[in-house]
């Protein structure tokens, strides 16, 4: 099935301003829809939630609309669903719900590939525990983070395996659902870190095995929010601390303060445009597999393009072959990442340079402070966007 790509950018108000954006790794450029969803919401009665009053249940709606939309993007349950601001914060707080569980001299993993927002929460927590972190490290050359890396450190003391299912860097894939059942077996609880992936792939987290799963609607065309995904049953067994006169029931013991309903209506809205990039018929689940099947294909073939356009010119890395996101990584010899940065954006090109929080996995690369320059692709991403990319490097190349 064509991807329409005219069709999609239409629905970007942000694009009229004319800039190419290979930003989206860092936050997606939005729909109309999602912001008129937003302003709707704001515009509309709204209280508290509660079953009384007209506004009170329009809060209600919006919150259970929003569950059920994150339930079918990710294969969860809506009871599995908890809002918060971030996929930082909400990593914090589980981190700290889980390590009242652990004992010293507990174990817990971590990666070299993930962002620090699924390294620094469970490191923190294992100090303040007295547990030990092992770190899994991935291959410098390929990208790649071998389930063995990860497999081969698991022990009966091991608590938390934190994996990510796609670096922010690399964009490759670490193969989540091979590692999940021998991290069971261990005893171990698996915690994905879903941000890079679900913008670009069709999610399961249930044959994924992830006992947690993390994303953020901001890198999804959403609003600026984060999500978990865990078993109801899971998180009926955890006891974070709470305010005494918030709910205890689950989700919503998870959850601190009011809920924003503006942006989880734009979220909302966010899972139905993507359920809508192609037509298609049928629950709203079955829509996404099937868009977001296309637009993997759009964004691979926007990536083959960019790659072939910037090879000879810049180092890419990572394993530009492997299963893998749309996201490319490079520097141009002879020219500092921030400079590169700089110039394409003066020629109205946003792809920015650094390490975009992905530390570890920038050390582990060699990658100087400044980091590289990343190129993202983006469902609005076309060929004559990745044809300035790709002319602008050339432009820049010291020859
Ligand atoms: C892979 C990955 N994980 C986690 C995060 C943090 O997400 P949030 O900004 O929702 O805390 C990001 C943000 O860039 C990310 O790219």
């Amino acid at each position: 099935m064509p991807f329409d790509v005219a069709a999609v950018r239409a629905h970007f108000p942000a694009l009229q301003e004319g800039v190419a954006h290979f930003d989206g790794p860092g936050g997606s450029q939005v729909p109309d829809v999602v912001a008129d969803a937003v302003a709707n919401t704001l515009r509309s009665g709204i209280s508290n939630r509660g079953s009384v009053t007209a506004s009170e249940l329009r809060a209600e709606f919006v919150v259970a609309t929003a569950r059920q939309a994150a339930a079918d993007l990710l294969g969860a349950q809506p009871a599995g669903i908890i809002f918060g601001r971030s996929m930082t914060q909400l990593t914090y707080d589980l981190s700290r719900t889980l390590a009242k569980q652990w004992r010293a001299g507990d174990e817990v993993i971590v990666t070299k590939l993930d962002h620090d927002a699924n390294v620094r929460p469970w490191v923190q927590a294992a100090e303040a525990h007295d547990v030990r972190v092992r770190w899994a490290e991935f291959d410098r050359t390929t990208g790649e983070l071998p389930v063995s890396a990860v497999t081969s450190l698991l022990t009966e003391r091991t608590r938390v395996v934190a994996v990510t299912a796609a670096s922010n860097l690399l964009g490759t894939r670490p193969a989540i659902a091979r590692i999940t059942p021998r991290a069971h077996e261990a005893g171990a609880l698996v915690y994905v870190d879903g941000v890079h992936l679900t913008p670009h792939a069709w999610v399961d987290v249930e044959a994924m095995g992830a006992d947690f799963y993390a994303c953020s609607p901001y890198k999804f065309l959403g609003p600026h929010l984060g999500i978990v995904a865990a078993r109801p049953a899971l998180l009926e067994s955890l006891r974070p601390d709470k305010l005494l006169p918030a709910s205890n029931a689950v989700p919503e013991r998870f959850e601190y303060g009011t809920l924003p309903y503006e942006l989880l209506a734009g979220t909302t809205a966010a899972i139905d445009f993507l359920a809508d990039l192609t037509p298609g018929t049928g629950p709203r689940r079955t829509r996404l597999a099937q868009s977001m099947q296309v637009l993997e294909q759009h964004e691979s073939a926007m990536l083959k393009r960019l790659e072939a356009g910037l090879s000879g010119v810049t180092r890419l890395y990572g394993s530009p072959r492997r299963d893998r996101t749309p996201t490319a990584l490079f520097t141009v010899d002879g020219v500092p990442s921030a400079t590169v940065y700089k110039e394409l954006a003066v020629r109205g090109v946003n792809a920015p340079a650094g390490t975009f929080y992905a530390l570890e996995c920038a050390r582990h690369l060699g990658l100087a402070e400044g980091g590289a320059v990343r190129a993202g692709i983006a469902p609005y991403t076309d060929e004559s966007d990745v044809d300035r990319l790709i002319t602008a490097i050339h432009d820049l190349k010291p020859s």
